[in-house]
């Protein structure tokens, strides 16, 4: 589960421009083909191009595929990739949409069978508000992962269309079928150390996706107030701490922080430009129950009870490694606050009618905790002692350490994270175990 393997997309198999799209064959031409090599009689032939004449000029006046545009091809095959043809997926869309009463969300979850896009789905729904989400079911980590919040997410009542963000003909249908008043928008290719390994990734769903979702938020008539996940890696290398929201954050240490911080840039430009009303919000490292396999909380659980050693870094002369661990229940609060505060995108159609609201949080817990005693918490929860390896921190991306200020959430969000780490990880914990012995397989 700690492999991580590179993204395959459902979409890589389909052609992403126009130019790369290879018609089908006509049946009929290649039935002809057929039979002009065959020992018919010349009358046979005569006779069945006839036919054939008569069957081509009376197809239907739909374009066929062929003629088909390569977004339209691209729309329909991305819609086809569960048993579900589009009437019924619409249906779904459409019901799963549905908010509880009449002063309810209508929302957009994109990313939402990833660990923070499910809880917060999970969240809207519970409360009343209507709830779509989109994720292509990477699998940059463990997709099966993915499939069981599914399973959630629809025992809850919350539709995910499978497609990916880059996918502007299936926005498009999303935003036809709904008229959304939100977007969260979570999608994102997350992990630090991973885009040394795949940066393109990176790129793709973090500044094309988001520019993806924020063309379509644009157009849309009315356009949705967007919430989205910014990150806590734009302070870089920044090191006066607490980081505020005032801060610098010119000096991104990974190629993930690089492009949060083209996102903050870009949905700035979506709000000058256009009217839209857009929150960024920057976690801090979040954890918990269905939490993500590639983040260190998780794998380090895995390989204390597998009895493998762990490796804990430590920054230069000894220093300490530490994160501002935080609470998922933490974070969905505050996205449901930033939700529910957001004020509406002042254009429609593309047009700006004036100015909009726009807004960045830090959304952390305040506390930061050193890595080694995250590992002695995990060792007295798993009853199980830590085979630990302490190394020189590498330069991969990581910083020594997070902190957030998080008073302006508080002031303006009422955001107070209430979940210290020992009782946050006992709640992971015990989800861990009690999920992963259900599939054996895991550890
Ligand atoms: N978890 C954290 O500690 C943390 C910290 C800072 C920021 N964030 C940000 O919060 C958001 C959610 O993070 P998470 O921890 O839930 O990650 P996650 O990987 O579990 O969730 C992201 C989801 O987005 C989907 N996705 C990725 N690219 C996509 C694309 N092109 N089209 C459609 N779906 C796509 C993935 O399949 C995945 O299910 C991300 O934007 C992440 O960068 C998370």
């Amino acid at each position: 589960m700690s492999q991580l393997k590179p993204i395959i997309s459902h979409l890589d198999n389909i052609p992403s421009t126009p130019g790369k799209f290879k018609p089908e064959k006509s049946p009929y031409i290649h039935r002809l083909r057929i039979h002009s090599i065959s020992k018919l009689t010349l009358f046979s032939f005569f006779f069945l191009a006839v036919i054939l004449s008569i069957f081509l000029f009376s197809a239907p006046s739909t374009p066929s595929r062929p003629a088909e545009s390569a977004a339209a091809a691209l729309a329909r095959r991305s819609l086809s990739n569960a048993e579900m043809d589009d009437h019924e997926r619409e249906r779904k869309v459409r019901s799963s949409a549905c908010a509880r009463s009449r002063r309810g969300h209508t929302v957009l979850v994109t990313g939402a069978a990833g660990f923070v896009g499910t809880h917060v789905s999970i969240a809207l729904k519970r409360r009343g508000d209507g709830v779509v989400g989109l994720d292509n079911f990477n699998d940059y980590y463990d997709p099966a992962l993915k499939r069981a919040r599914q399973k959630l997410l629809n025992q809850a009542g919350v539709f995910v269309v499978e497609g990916d963000i880059n996918d502007s003909a299936l926005l498009k249908k999303l935003f036809d079928a709904v008229a959304f008043t939100h977007v969260m928008h979570l999608a994102a290719q997350a992990g630090v150390r991973y885009a040394m390994q795949n940066p393109s990734s990176y790129v793709h769903s973090n500044i094309g996706g988001l520019v993806s979702v924020l063309e379509v938020c644009k157009s849309a008539n009315p356009q949705p107030a967007i919430v989205w996940a910014s990150s806590s890696s734009v302070y870089g290398l920044n090191s006066k701490v607490p980081f505020s929201e005032k801060d610098r954050t010119d000096r991104p240490a990974s190629l993930y922080a690089a492009t949060k911080k083209a996102g903050e840039g870009i949905a700035h430009t979506y709000n000058h430009i256009y009217g839209l009303s857009i929150t960024g919000l920057r976690f801090f490292t979040v954890y918990g129950p269905w939490g993500r396999p590639d983040m260190a909380y998780f794998f380090f659980t895995k390989d204390i009870l597998k009895g493998k050693p762990i490796t804990v870094f430590e920054a230069p002369d000894h220093g300490t490694v530490a994160r501002d661990f935080t609470y998922i229940d933490d974070i969905v609060a505050g996205c449901l606050a930033a939700l529910d505060t957001a004020k509406k995108s002042t254009g429609s159609g593309g047009k700006k009618k004036g100015a909009a609201q726009f807004r960045i949080y830090n959304l952390g817990n305040t506390s930061p905790v050193p890595v080694s005693r995250l590992v002695s918490i995990l060792e007295k929860l798993l009853k199980v002692k830590a085979n630990r390896k302490v190394l020189p921190m590498p330069r991969n991306g990581d910083v020594q350490f997070t902190h957030a200020n998080i008073s302006l959430a508080q002031k303006e969000l009422g955001y107070k994270p209430t979940t210290d780490l020992e009782t946050g990880l006992k709640k992971f914990t015990r989800w861990y175990l009690s999920y992963y012995k259900k599939k054996k397989s895991a550890w």
